[in-house]
């Protein structure tokens, strides 16, 4: 029987190092995507390879949906079963929208939303035909409730949630869920690089393990009676 892999998209970030991590600790095998192969990606694989858990580097810019077809079908045809996805790469080009050029605006908008369309289009009929899949789809605190120098972000992340809702409806009687965690201020590289960033009523920073578990419980058979759900994970901060 062809073993269970999830693919995690940002792989070798922050979050999604962890995510890679909590769920071949839970007996997933993963596919790790990232921009590029390099020692970060390197170090996810051998910390996957740790749990006994097969480790594939699956370098592609998900914004390239000529690339994420490219690469995805090979994959498929292989008869990997990739039963979750976790569509976690983003960027945040942060500027009040008076001062936001084009290019940041678009590149923000297409990391998250066009990188979800790519990924998730060609792996949701294998889903589909196999009458299970979990998907997993990480936005941010921002896509609720706006904030001040991140519209950008704001829109990509809030047009998640709503892609996030309308394809559970599509897909709930296959098997499949779609899920979206709206994750705070979690200590990553991307909030280290970003000065002022509010104190969480839980008095810290939220860790990408304590993402990656939340993340591992959406995945699980446990969670089949959840879906089209915005889970937020912000230490109580809205
Ligand atoms: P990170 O910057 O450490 O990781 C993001 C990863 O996405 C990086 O590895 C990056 O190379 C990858 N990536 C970016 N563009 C890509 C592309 N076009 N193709 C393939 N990979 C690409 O940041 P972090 O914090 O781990 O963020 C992960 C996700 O969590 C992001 O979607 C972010 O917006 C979201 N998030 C993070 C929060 C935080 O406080 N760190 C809060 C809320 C949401």
């Amino acid at each position: 029987m062809p073993e269970r892999y999830a693919l995690i998209t940002g792989a070798s970030g922050g979050i999604g190092a962890a995510v890679a991590e909590t769920l071949a600790g839970r007996g997933l095998n993963i596919v790790l995507n990232c921009r590029r192969a390099d020692e970060r990606s390197d170090a996810v694989r051998r910390a996957v390879e740790t749990h006994d858990r097969a480790a594939i580097v699956c370098p592609f810019d998900v914004t390239d949906r000529t690339a994420v077809q490219t690469a995805l079908r090979a994959l498929v045809q292989e008869g990997l079963e990739i039963d979750v996805v976790v569509n976690n790469a983003g960027i945040a080009r942060n500027a009040l929208l008076l001062e936001q050029s084009a290019d940041d605006w678009t590149s923000t908008v297409s990391t998250t939303l066009d990188g979800f369309f790519h990924v998730t289009k060609e792996l949701l009929l294998p889903m589909v035909r196999r009458r299970h899949g979990r998907i997993i789809n990480v936005s941010s605190i921002v896509g609720l409730a706006g904030n001040r120098g991140q519209t950008a972000y704001a829109a990509a992340k809030a047009g998640l949630i709503g892609a996030t809702r309308a394809l559970s409806r599509e897909v709930a009687g296959h098997g499949i869920t779609v899920n979206a965690v709206a994750p705070g201020v979690i200590d990553t590289p991307m909030t280290r690089a970003v000065a002022g960033l509010p104190q969480p009523p839980v008095g810290r920073s939220g860790t990408p393990q304590e993402v990656a578990a939340l993340i591992a419980f959406l995945a699980s058979d446990e969670a089949a009676y959840i879906t089209g759900q915005v889970i937020t994970i912000d230490g109580g901060l809205i």
